[in-house]
């Protein structure tokens, strides 16, 4: 595609950009947050969590793949779109076992920020399917809970594409999709704790464990207790 300026708005701001930009891409730029969990800058998207889903022209679309547009009118801030939001994120809450006060990567969850956020107060609207996948503890240095992964393929790409190891993939299918690493345990794998894809950025939940520096930032005192999941991009 030729890169093309372009202007358009999101949420009534005026905005110029570039047809190679995502709308993500643009309103980052703008200091607009669009919600987002599988997206991370620096990897291709995978459009998969929809957190970020906005309306282009009235049409919802992911707003990290979907390229800006001359003249497109993108809906962000509407009630609509956080319900759809907070219903993304309860199922999420539903669909694996996120005990928040005994998991050691509160505070720094992005998913335990979503909720908070978008003041999800009570996960209560679907049934728990309480997952009993089994954990894998057999690497000396990393721990992998997949009870807690929210399939956004964050570790997959950061280890095919930064790392070049390959170490984490899907397998299974529909809602028993989930990570899973390239041997029989995470120990028979080359996964070393120094590796891109096991960085505390990475996972944006508790299912990739750094052992041995569990709770060394207090609960009270870490990322997103100090402040809201995207205020950081906020005007
Ligand atoms: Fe766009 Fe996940 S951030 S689909």
């Amino acid at each position: 595609m030729t890169d093309k300026r372009v202007r358009f708005t999101i949420d009534g701001v005026e905005l110029e950009g570039s047809t190679e930009e995502t709308i993500m891409d643009a309103a980052e730029q703008a200091g607009i947050y669009i919600p987002k969990l599988c997206d991370v800058e620096g990897l291709d998207p995978q459009g998969s969590c929809r957190l970020c889903t906005v309306r282009l022209n009235g049409r919802p679309v992911a707003s990290c793949t979907q390229p800006v547009e001359e003249g497109a009118v993108v809906e962000n801030e509407t009630t609509e779109l956080l319900n759809v939001r907070r219903d993304l994120t309860r199922m999420l809450f539903h669909e694996g076992n996120h005990l928040c006060p005994i998991c050691e990567a509160s505070g720094n969850c992005e998913l335990q920020a979503m909720a908070y956020r978008l003041e999800i107060t009570q996960a209560t609207k679907y049934p728990y399917l309480q997952p009993a996948r089994s954990l894998d503890a057999s690497h000396p240095d990393i721990a992998l809970d997949t009870d807690r992964c929210i399939r956004c393929g964050r570790c997959i790409r950061v280890s095919n594409d930064v790392d070049h190891k390959g170490v984490f993939g899907y397998v299974g299918r529909g809602i028993n999709k989930r990570v899973a690493v390239n041997a029989d345990n995470l120990a028979l794998t080359d996964a070393s704790i120094d590796d891109a894809a096991i960085g505390v950025e990475t996972c944006p939940v508790g299912c990739i464990i750094r052992k041995g520096v569990g709770f060394s930032v207090p609960i009270g005192h870490r990322e997103f207790d100090e402040s809201i999941i995207g205020s950081d991009r906020e005007n």
